[in-house]
């Protein structure tokens, strides 16, 4: 028989008990953390779909891998485990293990970036952004048109834009490209796919020109499966197999192993030149550690080498995506403006138009996010003008693209039951709308804002 159902595909072993809390209490939390909810104790969160990233509930698998771990400082087995694994996967010759994916960032892109330089993504995720005008370079995105219209339907709405990339390429010159970044799947932009056509004109127009190509590929499972549903010509082949056909496209890959490859802690940077390698090692020695770990444990290298391959399994990430999408289709039966199609690792709920009273600069994206905790303790993000908006000389808030708040849904972590209770809170929080207010900003850092800003309701 052919069940509807689409269950999780694993046991509890283990569980986390969740503290309830009331409409009360969480009014104090949220404003002792100044309603940033990066600013929460997780214990006064009941769902917390801040991120996905390394949040992951670990297999029993990866669990008797951390008992093995071989801590050595040199020449590490898990090391080994991990190398194999990642070279196997991308293609690539030289592996960096890092803490996280910003290490890996901050060492390549330090290295390639400085002032004159440009790099070019389809959308820099914030670190990413970060790392690259740091180093005194600008960051550019170019996501399609319809990647930026919230309830277009389009299989690839993470695609780059291709006649752009060409023409800025000519525009600021080949050799001032710091690197043209592909970003799989699309995390700023909604969590959408990158199809296996767009990877591959990109690579050419970059050959062409002689320009570095990285993948962004923390999301590269979930992105590969949405190839296989959607491109044709991947239809038979396997989501691992698609993953390594677009590292085959790649110079090098980025990737912050806290989402796909399933552990709370790790990072790779890979490389196929030799010379780009042994200037990345260097730093790499410098500021994370040795060649053989990096700045991780073994424990953490060997539940990574071991999470890469519980990924790609065709029941995981088919529970994974339909689940994501069972509650973003919810929501938007009920009438929640979210990002359509749903993506891989989250669902994306458009607060300019769930709030359109509220002007951009008082960052509806934000208020949004104060009332899923308040109403029910579920924290989120926003993704907006908080995220990526920026001053111009008059002090007047230049707005992101899109008002998005993002429900990052952690892997293995909630069941079916928990987001029936998220889809509850939404019917109320459609109902309350057109009375809800905004914020402004009362203090913020340089850089990231979003981690430790303070705001005050309007
Ligand atoms: N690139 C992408 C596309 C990401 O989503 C992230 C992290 C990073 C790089 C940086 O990796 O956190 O290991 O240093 N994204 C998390 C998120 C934080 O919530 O989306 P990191």
């Amino acid at each position: 028989m052919k069940h509807k159902t689409i269950i999780e595909p694993f046991k509890i072993k283990s569980v986390e008990p969740i503290k309830m809390t009331t409409e009360e209490e969480r009014m104090i939390y949220l404003k002792a953390a100044h309603y940033n909810p990066f600013l929460l104790e997780s214990k006064h969160v009941i769902i917390d779909f801040l991120t996905d990233s390394g949040t992951s509930a670990m297999s029993a698998e990866q669990w008797a891998g951390i008992m093995r771990g071989d801590e050595s400082y040199a020449g590490s087995v898990s090391w080994k485990n991990m190398e194999t694994e990642v070279t196997s996967l991308t293609g690539m010759p030289f592996i960096l293990p890092t803490h996280q994916g910003r290490a890996a960032e901050r060492i390549i892109y330090s290295h390639l970036g400085g002032k004159e330089k440009t790099f070019i993504s389809n959308t820099h995720f914030d670190t990413t952004r970060a790392n690259i005008e740091f180093s005194g370079a600008e960051a550019i995105d170019i996501v399609i048109d319809e990647g930026k219209d919230t309830s277009l339907i389009h299989p690839f709405k993470g695609n780059m834009n291709l006649e752009k990339l060409s023409q800025i390429i000519k525009d600021k010159g080949a050799e001032n490209i710091g690197a043209v970044i592909l970003t799989v799947t699309n995390n700023s932009g909604g969590g959408q796919p990158v199809s296996m056509e767009n990877a591959i004109a990109i690579s050419e127009i970059c050959k062409a020109n002689k320009v570095l190509l990285l993948l962004d590929c923390c999301r590269i499972a979930e992105n590969s499966y949405f190839i296989k549903m959607r491109e044709k010509a991947y239809a038979n082949k396997s989501s691992r197999e698609i993953a390594q056909a677009m590292f085959a496209l790649a110079d090098g890959a980025v990737m912050s192993a806290k989402k796909d490859a399933l552990v709370n802690m790790g990072g790779f940077l890979a490389l196929r030149d030799k010379a780009l390698a042994d200037a990345c090692t260097n730093l790499l020695i410098i500021t994370e550690g040795f060649t053989t770990y990096g700045g991780l444990s073994g424990r953490d290298m060997e539940a990574l080498a071991i999470g890469l391959q519980e990924i790609f399994d065709p029941h995981y990430l088919e529970y994974r995506i339909k689940s994501t999408t069972y509650l973003g289709e919810h929501l938007h039966k009920l009438g929640i403006p979210v990002m359509l199609p749903i993506g891989g690792h989250a669902v994306y709920v458009d607060a300019k138009k769930l709030y359109p009273h509220i002007p951009v600069d008082q960052y509806p994206g934000q208020a949004l996010v104060c009332e899923l905790y308040l109403k029910a303790g579920i924290r989120t993000v926003e993704i907006g003008s908080v995220m990526f908006g920026k001053y111009d000389d008059d002090h007047d808030l230049i707005p992101a693209n899109m008002e998005l708040v993002r429900l990052a849904i952690p892997r293995r972590v909630y069941t079916q039951s928990h987001i029936e209770y998220v889809i509850e809170t939404f019917a109320e929080i459609l109902q309350d709308a057109p009375k809800i207010k905004g914020y402004k900003i009362t203090q913020e850092p340089q850089y990231l804002r979003h981690f430790t800003a303070h705001f005050e309701k309007l």
